[in-house]
């Protein structure tokens, strides 16, 4: 279980919020609190396994202009050398391609095994660059410093990494924890409005799967978190506490960790037929949420009430915006390529009546499925509980 999370540490760079133990003695001690980016050198120098002789700086474009020089001078006080790998902004650079290029510019960098990975951005860089880290040399050290929400409460913890394929969201990957997440809540300012509020659907997916009480508080203060003009602290660090709570308990995600995925089976698939464009991961999430809810209720496991409940949640955050076209037939497709479906059947994550928990269920009519997707991408979805 993790420790409980320490928001107000005077010593941030040497104190950990808390620390998660896997097996075979992995430990990822995770980082939090406004300014920490500022001690990435120290953090970077002080990991265990002796001081690294580079650190890569891997990130995309956008973050490297906003944020990338502090980092630089935060490693160059350290005394680290830098090399940078940066890719181009967005989830369509999460590939193989970008793979193979980045751990072939690695190896002509004669960048050695006691080197130290630090990937800095959302999702994207995120994901890729921790599976460059997980296969160069078999693996080097790896410090995720997230910069987008759905990052900070979500990707940068629990080790899951890896790039997408045309065929399907995330189907190449491996586990790979960081030696350190370093988040700094203050690199959140300057993150565009539209992925701001695609990232606060991983919040409220947290709530409903795990924490009551961060859903109603989503709801109290929906307004002023739409517009910043909340104290977010509290709120991330609650957020943050729900994953590393969850991958914590199953690591390899044998059980609990698959509710992690709730609104994520017909968001991945929103996403894919979206071909990666147009659509955040984040927005695609809350439609899955909403969806999902609705297949939650028609099978009697959830109600109107609930549905409602939460789609008044998620469109006063400023998500279910409509959808642009989408091939109905295809989405339903694509659900059978998720990571999710076992023996030919998908595994459902469904809510409740309340915020705060969820089952899994494998035993959905597909009509019931299809005519779901259909009425959403036709924009009928949000008249019809
Ligand atoms: N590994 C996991 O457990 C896990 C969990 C959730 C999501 N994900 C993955 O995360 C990805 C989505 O991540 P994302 O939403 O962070 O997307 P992203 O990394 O593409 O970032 C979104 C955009 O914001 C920009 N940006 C990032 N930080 C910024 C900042 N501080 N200031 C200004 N601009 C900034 C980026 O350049 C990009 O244009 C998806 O691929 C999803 O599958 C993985
Ligand atoms: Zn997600």
């Amino acid at each position: 279980m993790a420790e409980s999370m320490n928001t107000s540490s005077t010593d941030m760079q040497s104190e950990p919020a808390f620390v998660l133990k896997f097996a075979h003695q992995i430990q990822c001690e995770v980082h939090a609190g406004n300014g920490m980016l500022s001690h990435a050198g120290s953090l970077v120098r002080s990991l265990a396994g002796g001081v690294p002789k580079r650190a890569i700086i891997a990130t995309d474009v956008n973050v490297r202009a906003v944020h990338g020089s502090i980092l630089v001078a935060s490693l160059a006080d350290a005394g680290l050398q830098v090399l940078w790998l940066t890719i181009p902004a967005g989830e369509e650079q999460k590939t193989l391609a970008n793979v193979v290029d980045a751990l072939g510019r690695l190896a002509r960098a004669g960048a050695e095994r006691h080197d130290v990975l630090v990937a800095l951005g959302g999702g994207v860089p995120g994901d890729l660059f921790g599976y460059v880290a997980a296969s160069y040399m078999r693996g080097i050290r790896l410090v995720q410093v997230p910069t987008t929400l759905v990052a900070q409460v979500d990707s940068s913890i629990g080790g899951k990494v890896g790039v997408d394929l045309p065929e399907g969201k995330n189907l190449v990957g491996a586990f790979k924890h960081a030696d350190r997440v370093i988040i700094d809540y203050t690199l959140l300012t300057t993150l565009p409005h539209d992925e701001w509020v695609a990232g606060t659907a991983e919040v409220a997916k947290h709530g409903v799967i795990a924490d009551r009480d961060l859903f109603e508080w989503l709801e109290e203060s929906a307004e002023g978190w739409r517009t910043h003009s909340v104290e977010l602290g509290p709120i991330l660090a609650a957020a943050i506490q729900v994953k590393a709570r969850i991958v914590q308990e199953d690591e390899r995600e044998t059980g609990l960790r698959m509710h992690l995925n709730y609104g994520h089976t017909l968001g991945h698939a929103l996403e894919t037929v979206a071909g990666y464009r147009g659509l955040r991961h984040g927005e695609a999430v809350a439609w899955g949420m909403a969806m999902e809810a609705r297949l939650a209720s028609r099978v009697g496991l959830s109600n109107a009430d609930f549905v409602r409940r939460q789609d008044r949640l998620l469109q006063s955050l400023g998500l279910l915006a409509p959808l642009t076209p989408l091939d109905a037939d295809a989405v339903y497709e694509r659900l059978f390529l998720d990571k999710k479906v076992k023996a030919g059947r998908i595994r459902w994550v469904l809510p409740g009546r309340q915020p705060g928990n969820v089952v899994v269920r494998d035993d959905l009519p597909e009509g019931v499925v299809r005519e779901l997707i259909h009425a959403t991408v036709e924009g009928r979805l949000l008249e019809a509980p």
